[in-house]
C-alpha cells in the first residue's frame, strides 16, 4: 500500500495495441496501475471492453487494474468488475443511481472505490462524503476518446477537493485522465491530483517505461499532497 504522499502513475490502455496487449502490458513495468477504460456507448460515444477483456488483461498484467467505467447504469455492472479482482472500480457521479450504496458495495467485495466526475459536474456534493470512497477521477477532457487536449478549467475542481481532503484528514486519491502528458502534469499536480492516467503520453513513447518514469519525477516535483 502506497503511502498518502506518493504520486501513482497509471498507463490507460485505449492507447496500446489491442492485438497485441500482453507486450503492450509487458512495456510498463513501472506503472502503479494499469487503467482501464470500459465504454457501452450509451454513456460515451464509443465502445472498448467488457469484463472478459478486463479480465484477460488483469491474468497477462504485471500490476493491477485501475478499472474506470464510463457507462449507464453502473449500480448494477460495477459489482461484476469488482468481483473479477479488480483493485480499482471507478464508476460515474452523471450515472449512478445511488454513489454512496455502489461505493459501499464495492468495498465490500475489496475493490477499491472510485467516483468520477465529467468536466463540467460540480464536486461539492463530495465533500461530505469523502470517506466513502478511495478515489476521485477529475475528467480533464469529456470522457469517450484519448489523445485529446487537457482542460485547464477542471482545475479548480481539483483544488477544491484537495482543499476539503485536507480539511477533513481524508487520504482519499485525486485522479486527472485526460490530456495528461510532460507539458501538462506539473499543472494537474499543483492543483493537488496524486494520481495521474496517461495514455497517448505513454503508449505513444517509444521507450513507454521512461516516458512513466519522467511523469513520475514531474508530478513528485510539483506534487504539494505531501504537506498532508
Ligand atoms: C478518455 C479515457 C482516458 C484516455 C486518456 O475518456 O478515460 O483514460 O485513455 O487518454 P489520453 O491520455 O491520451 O488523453
Ligand atoms: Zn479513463
Amino acid at each position: 500500500m502506497p503511502a498518502p504522499n506518493d504520486v501513482r502513475i497509471n498507463p490507460s490502455i485505449l492507447a496500446a495495441d489491442f492485438v497485441n496487449m500482453a507486450a503492450s502490458l509487458a512495456r510498463i513495468p513501472g506503472a502503479d496501475f494499469v487503467h482501464v477504460d470500459v465504454m457501452d456507448n450509451h454513456f460515451v460515444p464509443n465502445l472498448t471492453f467488457g469484463p472478459q477483456m478486463v479480465e484477460g488483461v488483469q491474468s497477462t498484467s504485471p500490476v493491477p487494474l485501475d478499472v474506470h467505467l464510463m457507462i449507464d447504469d453502473p449500480d448494477r455492472w460495477a459489482p461484476g468488475y469488482a468481483e473479477l479482482g479488480a483493485a480499482s472500480v471507478t464508476f460515474h457521479l452523471e450515472a449512478a443511481k445511488d454513489p454512496i450504496a455502489l461505493a459501499r458495495r464495492l468495498r465490500d467485495i475489496g475493490a477499491r472505490a472510485g467516483v468520477a466526475v465529467k468536466p463540467h459536474t460540480p464536486v461539492d456534493s463530495l465533500f461530505e462524503h469523502l470517506d466513502e470512497f478511495d478515489q476521485i477521477l477529475v475528467m480533464t477532457v469529456e470522457p469517450g476518446f484519448g489523445g485529446q487536449s487537457f482542460m485547464p478549467e477542471t482545475m479548480p475542481k481539483l483544488s477544491a477537493l484537495a482543499v476539503e481532503a485536507r480539511r477533513r484528514g481524508s487520504e482519499v486519491w485525486l485522479q486527472v485522465d485526460g490530456g495528461i502528458s510532460e507539458s501538462t502534469i506539473a499543472h494537474a499536480a499543483e492543483a493537488g491530483a496524486d494520481t495521474f492516467v496517461a495514455g497517448s503520453a505513454v503508449f505513444g513513447s517509444d521507450d513507454p517505461d521512461a516516458a512513466i518514469a519522467s511523469l513520475r519525477a514531474l508530478a513528485t516535483e510539483h506534487s504539494h499532497r505531501h504537506s498532508r
